[in-house]
């Protein structure tokens, strides 16, 4: 691979937005694409909050499964590559935004990750009068579990096609991108918003943007000043110089 690091020096802000395909050589599957889970008719219809609540048994089976998986596998080079540059540049300010609901940034070290669509392992309530917060659970339910509190249903901490960005995790990815000037999204089909608009508002910021990702972006994103083809798990540790 003829590819040359990156001069971080030269940057003092950096944002990484990451996506399904950096988890990938983990062994987890990607949304889109010849074997991605949007082929999967029941992930699709639990994956959308417009059949809630009577999807909830689907969407425990289906994302009690993904848990189950999530629970299995570790980080590859892609998530300790950034990690690692987070830890070795203490000084600039590297914010890590992801897409993903796995927990394998934060296995791989990084920490305040910015989980714009939750995390599968993590389980809430439904009921929105309800004083419990979101908490950790590793417990690979396949049938609906129950509130302690107030025995409403409790749904995995995930965000739902049709449903609101969590609006802290929204409102740090927004301060994240005002002053940015370098981005770089990884394994990311960039069409599902508003992460897919991130890049845009990086480039008015002023910053230098990159996409990292296996195939070219359909349609071109001409906001994308650099692409490059290739595994993240390959290209990261690379252009980071890991
Ligand atoms: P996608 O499945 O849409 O896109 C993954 C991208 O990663 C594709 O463009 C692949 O070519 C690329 N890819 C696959 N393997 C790779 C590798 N080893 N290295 C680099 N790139 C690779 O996943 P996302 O863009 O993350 O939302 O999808 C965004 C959102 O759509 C997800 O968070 C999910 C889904 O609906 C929710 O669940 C709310």
């Amino acid at each position: 691979m003829n590819l040359q690091p990156l001069s971080l020096s030269l940057h003092q802000n950096i944002v990484f937005l990451t996506g399904a395909g950096v988890s990938a050589a983990s062994g987890l599957p990607t949304f889109r694409g010849e074997n991605g889970l949007w082929n999967d008719a029941e992930f699709m219809r639990a994956s959308d909050a417009a059949n809630l609540p009577e999807s909830l048994p689907m969407v425990w089976k289906v994302f009690g499964g993904l848990r189950a998986l999530a629970e299995t596998i570790k980080p590859n080079a892609a998530h300790f590559a950034i990690a690692e540059v987070q830890k070795r540049h203490a000084d600039k300010n590297i914010t890590l935004i992801t897409q993903n609901v796995d927990g394998l940034h934060q296995a791989a070290g990084s920490e305040n990750v910015i989980e714009l669509h939750g995390s599968v392992l993590r389980s809430r309530c439904t009921n929105s009068h309800c004083t419990s917060q979101p908490f950790a659970d590793l417990t690979p339910h396949t049938e609906v579990p129950f509130c302690n509190l107030c025995k409403a249903p409790l749904r995995p901490d995930i965000v739902l096609f049709n449903e609101m960005l969590p609006p802290l995790e929204s409102h740090l990815a927004k301060g994240a991108l005002r002053d940015v000037d370098l981005f770089i999204a990884v394994g990311t089909s960039g069409v599902v918003a508003p992460a897919a608009q991130f890049v845009s508002s990086a480039a008015y910021a002023g910053a230098r943007t990159i996409l990292v990702n296996l195939e070219a972006m359909q349609p071109r994103n001409a906001y994308f000043q650099e692409e490059i083809l290739g595994r993240a798990e390959e290209v990261l540790p690379v252009l980071l110089a890991i």
